[in-house]
């Protein structure tokens, strides 16, 4: 009984530590509410997970629009600091010219973007952003699609 007991406590601890450890979880994508607007969230994968500073990002954006995603709409990935500032330079390309990709994408349709391929800018500090919206060129405003992480 003594060595179940003990046997019991050592278990309880090994738990206990095992679950101290930090586990480094992938990164959470989310709505764009830090904008001010909750459009739909998109499926986003990075490689590698979480980002490395300086090094290049794949990133996958999947989703399904929520409203016609319609001709001249822009695709960007956009590394920010915690206070919204643009670190490095966004990575904005043409949505409709995507390969596989065909506009108008109606409302209800999913579409899957090619592989975006960017550079992590060279420091990644916390609340770094990473932002990935698909919206009118003019800017920020009025987004079709948008997802952010907080690095
Ligand atoms: C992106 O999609 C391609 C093709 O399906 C896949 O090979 C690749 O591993 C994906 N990359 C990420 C970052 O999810």
């Amino acid at each position: 009984m003594k060595h179940n007991l003990a046997f019991l406590v050592i278990l309880l601890a090994t738990i206990s530590m095992i679950n101290a450890v930090p586990h480094k979880r992938a990164t959470q994508f989310g709505p764009c509410t830090d904008y001010g607007v909750p459009p739909p969230v998109s499926t986003v994968t990075i490689n590698p997970d979480p980002p490395t500073a300086g090094a290049s990002l794949s990133i996958n954006v999947s989703g399904t629009a929520a409203s016609p995603i319609n001709q001249g709409v822009i695709i960007s990935v956009a590394f920010l600091d915690a206070n919204y500032n643009l670190l490095g330079t966004a990575s904005i390309q043409d949505f409709c010219s995507q390969a596989g990709i065909s506009c108008p994408v109606a409302a209800g349709a999913s579409f899957t973007v090619p592989t975006i391929t960017t550079t992590a800018p060279p420091t990644i500090n916390p609340g770094t952003i990473l932002g990935i919206n698909i919206g009118d060129p003019s800017g920020n405003t009025n987004p079709v699609q948008c997802a952010m992480a907080h690095l």
